[in-house]
């Protein structure tokens, strides 16, 4: 049976670790030939390989998503090995917790950096390799922290609430213009990765404390995993979504309803 993104080539950003990590894998098991980039290129590395060993079809390319010289060239890298580009999810992402008048300016600029500015620049160049490649899918990954706002992450909010409404943007720029790309955005609820194991240890002392406390912010009763937002990016990505785009899909146990 033919997979569900069967035939596609897709690029996800941050794919060493995390959500990232995950997205590379599902979308590779599920027929997808893919980049795997990352600012991390032994992790990186490690990734592609051990998609390869699966007998799946996987890259590694090294991306700073801040510099647009390194998506420049992860972009024709990926032109030149796969001959097209249909999938973009721009997943790389950071956090800084700071009371706003205790943040440093550097720091809300390296965070921008990352979380706006990488989405902007991969967004620029996509969108003219998928359009030579007759359309595609973009998937921002935002977070419920682009939905509500929460105290001490003002920057990260900031970030996530600009990364939700360029979406629709472009949503409405490339579903206007008949190239066929589609842009939809992501909102995953507190996910059980390195992020969340650091917002753990900090905020509560170890992760099983931690795990359990963030998990009854959530109405289902436990935080999520990496794999449960894997499953959106797969939808997303697939012809099943084609009359989907502008769209924010919140997978976060309900945390968002509230
Ligand atoms: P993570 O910290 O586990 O992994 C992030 C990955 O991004 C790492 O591999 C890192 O090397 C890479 N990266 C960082 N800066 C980069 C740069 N300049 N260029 C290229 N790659 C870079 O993060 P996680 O938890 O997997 O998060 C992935 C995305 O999901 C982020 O955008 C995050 O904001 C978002 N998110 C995460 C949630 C969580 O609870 N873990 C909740 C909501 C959203």
């Amino acid at each position: 049976m033919a997979g569900r993104v069967e035939g596609k080539v897709a690029l996800v950003s941050g794919a060493a670790t995390g959500i990232g990590e995950s997205i590379v894998h599902l979308l590779a098991s599920e027929g997808a030939r893919v980049a795997v980039a990352d600012i991390d290129e032994t992790r990186g590395g490690e990734v592609a390989a051990g998609i390869r060993k699966a007998g799946n079809e996987a890259i590694f390319i090294p991306l700073d998503v801040t510099n647009e010289e390194s998506w420049k060239h992860c972009i024709e890298s990926i032109e030149t090995q796969f001959g097209c580009l249909n999938i973009l999810v721009n997943n790389a992402g950071i956090a800084i917790v700071e009371s706003v008048d205790k943040m440093l300016f550097e720091d809300w600029r390296a965070l921008m950096a990352v979380n706006v500015d990488g989405v902007f620049l991969g967004t620029k160049h996509a969108v003219p390799a998928m359009r030579r490649s007759g359309g595609g899918s973009i998937v921002n990954i935002s977070s419920i922290l682009g939905l509500t706002g929460l105290e001490k992450l003002s920057a990260y909010c900031a970030s996530k609430g600009a990364v939700r409404l360029f979406s629709k943007a472009i949503a409405l720029e490339c579903a206007r213009d008949g190239s066929g790309i589609r842009v939809n955005s992501i909102h995953p609820g507190y996910i059980h990765t390195a992020m969340m194991e650091d917002t753990c240890r900090r905020d509560y002392g170890d992760i099983p404390t931690g795990l359990s406390e963030l998990g009854k912010l959530h109405p289902i009763g436990r935080v999520g995993e990496p794999e449960e937002i894997a499953a959106g990016v797969l939808y997303l990505a697939s012809d099943e979504s084609k009359f989907v785009t502008g769209s924010e899909l919140a997978i976060d146990g309900g945390y968002s309803a509230a």
